[in-house]
């Protein structure tokens, strides 16, 4: 998070390139939503990119309620401020920089067919993953290719063996850029997911070295054996120092829906890399969108599932990548053993090849 208030023209060209990706056309009116003194320079170049392309662009400041706990989803400086939701509902485009995912406002929004952009990595990030119209086919193929199925079963040699029963809710893709109204996206990207029907997945979920607790930007060091019964985690086993994180950080919550069984997809961008955190001097400055969004990663995750039209709002959200999982839909394999194997999404298929070789991808 940057505070200059000088424009730069590197970045003005970065937005530039993703507003068109949005497809904005002249005349539109876009919203920069910022808290305090964070993203200025984002907000400068957002303005000036959107100006450019003709459109009317205004930036809304508010302050940041310090007494809120980081990392909590869905309580943000908009919650109950009607004024301005009625404002923005009138807008074609609101680009987020204070996070209203799992929101009743956004929500809202998008309902009244506003387009909305995320945007919270910081420059390097979202140049390495800047997404792509192959990318965005990529990820609509396999979110075409979720929505019928009815059966998700998800596996691994480590132990891993759980079932999703789907069909209640709906399927999202992100691709990183929000083109159609009411569409929500995050820039960068590249994942698709969705939810199973209220209290049907049971099984076992074996998280293992490497994969990922987004929530604390870490790399799980020791196995954690999570039992799942009729949607809920019912107990976190491990001997190892991250089971106890696990069970102690979502006690702290002291709201029995943080154990339900949240989104449940895999990730798609090949330009995304898992080892990212443990790769960058700049840890502190940047979100989660390279763990959520590596190619061929399992993304399981736990809390609430507003954002697919569900009920449960808890604060607690855990989104886990995990690699080297296997995930097939109604028998169809998809991913295998952390691989992206289904013709029409694999870096072999010939409907959408990655843009880089992923022969020198670590497993
Ligand atoms: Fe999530």
């Amino acid at each position: 998070m940057t505070t200059s208030s000088a424009v730069d023209f590197d970045l003005v060209e970065l937005f530039l390139e993703e507003l068109r990706l949005c497809k904005v056309q002249e005349g539109e009116r876009i919203a920069v939503l910022n808290a305090g003194t964070e993203w200025t320079d984002y907000v400068q170049a957002l303005l000036k990119a959107a100006h450019r392309l003709g459109a009317q662009a205004f930036n809304v400041n508010v302050q940041r309620d310090q007494s809120l706990q980081t990392g909590v989803q869905g309580r943000h400086p908009f919650t109950g401020h009607d004024l301005l939701l009625d404002m923005l509902k009138r807008c074609d485009m609101v680009i987020d920089l204070v996070g209203l995912l799992f929101s009743r406002e956004q929500l809202e929004m998008q309902k009244a067919g506003v387009r909305v952009l995320r945007i919270m990595e910081p420059p390097h990030v979202l140049r390495a993953m800047f997404p792509t119209p192959e990318l965005a086919k990529r990820v609509e193929r396999a979110r075409e290719i979720l929505i019928p199925a009815r059966h998700m079963h998800i596996t691994s040699r480590y132990g891993t063996d759980i079932t999703y029963e789907l069909g209640q809710y709906p399927v999202m893709s992100e691709y990183g850029f929000t083109d159609e109204p009411g569409r929500w996206d995050n820039f960068p990207s590249g994942f698709v997911f969705t939810q199973a029907t209220d209290g049907a997945v049971n099984g076992t979920v074996v998280l293992r070295a490497g994969d990922i607790l987004t929530a604390f930007k870490r790399y799980l060091q020791s196995d954690v054996v999570l039992t799942v019964e009729r949607g809920s985690v019912t107990k976190i086993e491990g001997s190892g120092m991250d089971a106890d994180l696990l069970r102690t950080y979502m006690a702290g919550f002291d709201d029995n829906r943080a154990y339900a069984i949240s989104h449940i997809g895999w990730g798609l961008n090949d330009a995304a890399r898992w080892y990212h955190f443990e790769a960058t001097r700049h840890l502190h400055q940047e979100h989660v969108m390279n763990a959520l969004s590596f190619y061929g990663n399992v993304l399981f995750s736990l809390g609430p599932n507003v954002e697919l039209g569900g009920d449960n709002d808890t604060a607690c959200h855990m989104d886990i990548p995990m690699r080297g999982c296997s995930l097939t839909l109604d028998g169809v394999e998809i991913v295998r053993d952390g691989d992206v194997v289904h013709p029409e999404l694999s870096e072999k298929g010939a409907v959408n090849p990655p843009r880089t070789s992923l022969s020198n991808w670590p497993r």
